[in-house]
């Protein structure tokens, strides 16, 4: 391998390597978000979903808060040996751990004046064939009026599928409840309507140059009015209303009926989140058109001319992230807490809609967001989709609208990922530059996040790198998959309510985000381009140079079941610039199936090892089989 070290080429783009988050697999309710109760306001079609009731209790619905306005009334029982309560189940369980804190909180008024009290309990609903009380809390209810009322609660026993129990605990004098909350103290960056630290840390370990939200088909909707509507999703959270999920309903006629948004984690979070984790937002919003599996359907389209409340969407998203602090948006996010503008730059119209449909409503967007917000950059779609077909008059559609960048996605088995080293070689330099916005490789084998998937993904995204003059932001998908509650495999991470972990595919973009380097270097093999095409002996390999560093850095797959030598030589170094040494980080395992799970989640991890340079310029190693090597020249 020959890399060109006199020919430092394009720049790799900040946004390489990055996330797409969807709540999809409850990535966010009973995911990222930390909120512990389901159906919080009882808004769910079935009220009670999610709660179980006991002694007399009322639906009410005319609550505080206008767009989620039902709440329980909790009375007298009317006996001395019953009692009036609520038990929520929480997502997967109520899951609790000794030691830890938890902030509950709820809104409620005793109706009739006066004062009443509830008893907070979180409870093992399963231990030693009883119901046991780990923790409990009394809060008085003073007052008439609505109020948040907030309390800690340590248990001191770890339980995974329990409860929460709340009492009237003065049966004489009845309370109602509303928003019944229950958070780890310690959530990521210590918001109180936060995040799963465990799940935020990952995100930020990837060092993630873009964050895209909030999907995928979520942004569609199964129909048009359970599209993902942003405007929902911000201000206070008691009052964001209820949306079904696009994965309530999966193919092939899987049904997942407690499955909703609280819009809980909104867009003020996700801006929050990319913030904090480093990465450039990216949200996606609806052009108009439902899911795609809806297209017949005479809920999925808004007609063009109607479209207008749709693009003011659009327009005022970006206020709200980057307006000043006296535009309407602009004040609701400093409201919320951030006077200072997100500093958006980019945002998505339309997913995955492939149709002529598509290209006539994207363009009014484009218009109206050019004459309004010329610097942000729009991203349009393109395909192959699940079946590989690729939609070949939409590339030149873009170019006709000028998007700014085109989102691809590929879902598509081994023989697809190595095949398409080179796709990038040839697209159209003076067009729109490309997002690979939805890529895994999905394994027709029995295994979904195993290994050789995540070999496969390393020696593809090889050719994203080598291409680093067109392809300008990637992000692997879904991120997130609860191992209770899954509608699509594989996932970046999984996780159950304590514990999570990172797939091999996980370390793949790992390897890949912290060492994108800055400038993409030719690297060439028996003097032809590194492409993993026939006749290179399934050798995928990049070249960078990082001058922050002062490193370049090569990084091979060897998708061959075969040891291989390699040499790299370092050519058209400067006299003054010696090579240190070489780092070599190693992802590899001999059992292509094999894949990091909650009880060994550390099966396949990188490793590192350093060598001397012996010779100035050059030097020969041995990938092992199988196995995807970033190698460091210092
Ligand atoms: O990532 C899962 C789904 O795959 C996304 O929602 C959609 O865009 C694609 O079909």
């Amino acid at each position: 391998l020959v890399v060109q070290t006199n020919k430092i080429g394009a720049p790799v783009q900040p946004t390489m390597y990055g996330l797409f988050f969807e709540d999809i697999n409850y990535a966010a309710d009973g995911g990222l978000y930390a909120e512990m109760i389901k159906n919080r306001s009882f808004e769910f079609p079935e009220n009670f979903m999610g709660w179980e009731i006991f002694g007399h209790v009322d639906l009410k619905n005319d609550g505080p808060f206008e767009r989620n306005p039902h709440y329980v009334r909790l009375s007298n029982p009317g006996h001395p040996h019953k009692w009036t309560g609520v038990e929520n189940e929480g997502f997967f369980g109520v899951s609790f751990k000794a030691g830890e804190e938890y902030r509950f909180s709820v809104w409620a008024r005793v109706p009739d004046g006066g004062s009443s009290k509830i008893r907070v309990e979180l409870v093992d609903t399963k231990a030693m064939g009883e119901t046991q009380t780990m923790t409990q809390q009394e809060i008085t209810i003073d007052s008439k009026e609505w109020k948040k009322y907030t309390v800690i609660l340590k248990p001191e026993t770890s339980v995974t599928k329990g409860k929460l129990r709340i009492f009237l605990s003065k049966p004489e004098h009845t309370v109602d409840l509303e928003h019944i909350s229950l958070f780890p103290v310690d959530t990521w960056k210590g918001h109180e309507n936060g995040m799963r630290k465990d799940l935020a840390q990952a995100l930020a370990d990837l060092k993630p140059g873009i964050f895209r939200f909030p999907g995928g088909c979520i942004v569609e909707g199964t129909d048009i009015d359970t599209r993902y509507d942003w405007k929902k999703t911000v201000g206070p959270v008691e009052n964001r209303p209820l949306n079904e999920n696009r994965w309530h309903y999966t193919f092939p006629h899987r049904f997942f009926p407690d499955y909703f948004q609280s819009y809980g984690l909104g867009f003020y979070e996700f801006f929050l989140l990319s913030e904090e984790i480093g990465s450039e937002p990216l949200p996606v919003l609806n052009v108009g058109l439902a899911c795609q599996y809806q297209n017949d359907d005479m809920h999925a389209h808004i007609a063009v001319d109607s479209l207008q409340p749709y693009i003011q969407d659009a327009l005022d998203l970006i206020e709200f992230a980057n307006g000043d602090t006296s535009t309407k948006w602009g004040a609701l996010r400093a409201e919320m807490g951030h006077p200072a503008p997100f500093n958006l730059k980019f945002i998505g119209v339309g997913n995955e809609q492939w149709g002529p449909e598509y290209v006539e409503r994207l363009e009014p967007f484009i218009k109206a967001i050019r004459a309004k917000y010329p610097d942000i950059k729009i991203i349009g779609s393109s395909g192959p989709n699940s079946e590989g077909k690729e939609f070949d008059y939409l590339w030149p559609e873009m170019t006709r609208l000028k998007a700014d960048l085109v989102d691809e996605h590929f879902y598509r088995p081994e023989s697809w990922f190595l095949s398409q080293g080179a796709r990038y070689d040839n697209y159209d330099r003076k067009g729109p530059k490309v997002f690979a916005g939805e890529y895994a490789c999905h394994g027709r084998g029995k295994k979904y996040n195993h290994y050789n998937a995540a070999l496969l993904e390393a020696a593809f995204m090889t050719g994203l790198e080598r291409n680093a003059d067109v392809v300008h932001m990637a992000t692997y998908a879904p991120l997130f998959a609860h191992v209770e509650g899954w509608q699509w495999r594989p996932d970046m991470i999984w996780y159950d309510n304590n514990n999570s972990v990172r797939t091999a595919s996980y370390y793949v973009q790992q390897l890949f985000s912290e060492n994108k380097g800055t400038n993409v270097v030719p690297l060439t093999m028996d003097k032809k381009n590194v492409t993993g095409a026939e006749g290179q002996n399934g050798l995928f390999a990049s070249a960078v140079y990082d001058k922050d560093r002062n490193e370049y850095i090569v990084k091979v797959a060897n998708t061959s079941s075969e040891p291989q030598e390699l040499n790299i030589k370092l050519a058209g170094l400067k006299k003054k610039d010696v090579i240190t040494g070489v780092t070599a980080q190693t992802l590899s395992t001999k059992d292509l199936d094999s894949e990091n799970t909650l009880e060994e989640p550390n099966k396949i991890v990188p490793s590192m090892k350093k060598f001397a340079m012996e010779e100035k310029a050059d030097w020969t190693t041995v990938i092992e089989p199988n196995t995807f090597s970033v190698y460091h020249f210092k």
